[in-house]
């Protein structure tokens, strides 16, 4: 087996926290129960750039069960979890390669280890594992049967290499499924976005003003979730009809220009860079605290503030003060990086055992239906995202009515009008 951890040791801490979210997990547990008798992925090799938190370990615990030999490294260098990362190795026999704040180059060494193990199918979160294949690895491209994206941010590259025409593979864009964007953006960026704040800073949200950059479906979850603890919420947008949601949703909206004196609290989910800059940074309060909960580091002018500022101090872990010459500070958190997963463990396992339904049907539906797929971005088919949905509703305990017949033969007919 390869590796490339940063202890062994971490191993039984870790298979106890793998274990605690799997019981959170029931929906992936089921498919993993079927994968187990069914080995839709007998004999093939996975390759995975997600996460490694203990969500992610049970999604590649129920790859291995259907057959997988798979390797994993990490979509971000502050998010691995290194007990999680250990046991995988030791108790499950998983190939991680992924260290807790692995600088750049290790960052791309664990990727293309990835590739060096020629997967038949790869699995991406912000497509650097793509991005590196299309540069370094053209020849994998032909075994290949296919790709899946977990993020808005990674689809959205996706997208601009096929409309480039440079898109080598079909690549199911997980993200777009209702059963990941409604349930794992809105509840698991809400929620853990406003706990990576909490660990890192302890702050009272209550009373504050929440200045969320990005009203997509992440934006919509942490604005719910910040005035739920009582913030008085300014969102700043781009879009005019998104703009117009969030104020009927009955939030303030402004240009991040008037907002940045305003704000207390900063969070930028747009999947876009320069939200905060520079500019915005030497308007804010004293005692401003910044966030980016976006994919990549590119939403907060880090490197400018860095240069300009008079002094740097970690006052605690993920949280930075930066003294500007003027006098006032601005305390970044989680350098910058995606904050739920720098500051806290990621999106609670409830959430994801969504996300990672959708990422494991998505990786079997490519084996069986790769080859008749066009080197496109697709939406998982809807039979199987509401399956998801389904079987999630049936592990909680609820159920929804059932259409009768001649509920079904009106919605198909157009006959009928006003009478
Ligand atoms: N993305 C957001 N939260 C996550 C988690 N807990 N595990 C893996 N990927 C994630």
């Amino acid at each position: 087996m390869n590796c490339d951890i940063a202890d062994k040791n971490l191993a039984p801490q870790g298979k106890l926290r793998i274990e605690w979210a799997e019981r959170q997990m029931p929906t992936l547990r089921l498919v993993r129960e079927r994968f187990a008798q069914e080995k839709p992925l007998d004999g093939l090799t996975v390759a995975c750039c997600l996460h490694v938190t203990t969500e992610t370990a049970n999604l590649a615990r129920a790859l291995a069960a259907g057959g997988a030999e798979v390797h994993l490294c990490a979509s971000n260098p502050l998010s691995t979890q290194d007990d999680t990362a250990a046991s995988l190795v030791e108790d499950y026999g998983i190939n991680v390669y992924a260290i807790h704040g692995e600088d750049n180059e290790t960052y791309y060494a664990h990727v293309r280890a990835c590739l060096d193990a020629a997967p038949d199918v790869t699995m991406d979160d912000g497509a650097d594992l793509v991005s590196t294949l299309h540069k370094e690895y053209q020849c994998l491209l032909d075994k290949l049967h296919g790709s899946t994206e977990e993020t808005t941010t990674g689809v959205i590259r996706l997208k601009a290499m096929a409309a480039d025409g440079a898109l080598g593979l079909p690549v199911i864009a997980v993200n777009d499924a209702m059963t990941k964007h409604f349930f794992d953006n809105r509840y698991g960026t809400g929620q853990s976005t406003i706990d990576g704040i909490l660990r890192a800073t302890n702050t009272l949200i209550a009373g504050s003003t929440f200045v969320v950059a990005g009203y997509g479906w992440c934006g919509h979850g942490v604005a719910a979730r910040a005035a739920g603890q009582g913030a008085n919420v300014i969102v700043t947008e781009v879009d005019p009809v998104r703009g117009l949601e969030a104020a009927m949703d009955g939030f303030r909206v402004m240009p991040m220009a008037e907002a940045a004196p305003l704000g207390d609290i900063f969070v930028t989910v747009t999947g876009n860079r320069d939200v905060i800059t520079l500019e915005h940074f030497k308007a804010m309060k004293d005692g401003a605290v910044v966030a980016n909960a976006g994919h990549f580091d590119v939403e907060l002018q880090i490197d400018a503030l860095r240069d300009y500022a008079a002094e740097r101090r970690e006052m605690r872990p993920s949280l930075v003060e930066y003294r500007l010459p003027e006098g006032r500070s601005v305390f970044v958190l989680g350098e910058g990086r995606l904050v739920n997963l720098a500051a806290a463990e990621g999106h609670p396992a409830k959430v994801m055992d969504l996300s990672f339904c959708g990422q494991a049907l998505s990786a079997e539906y490519l084996v069986q239906h790769g080859a008749e797929l066009e080197n496109q971005v697709y939406t998982l088919p809807e039979e199987l995202d509401r399956g998801i949905a389904a079987l999630k509703l049936e592990s909680m305990g609820l159920t929804v009515d059932v259409l009768t017949e001649a509920q079904r033969r009106y919605l198909a007919s157009w006959e009928e009008g006003t009478r």
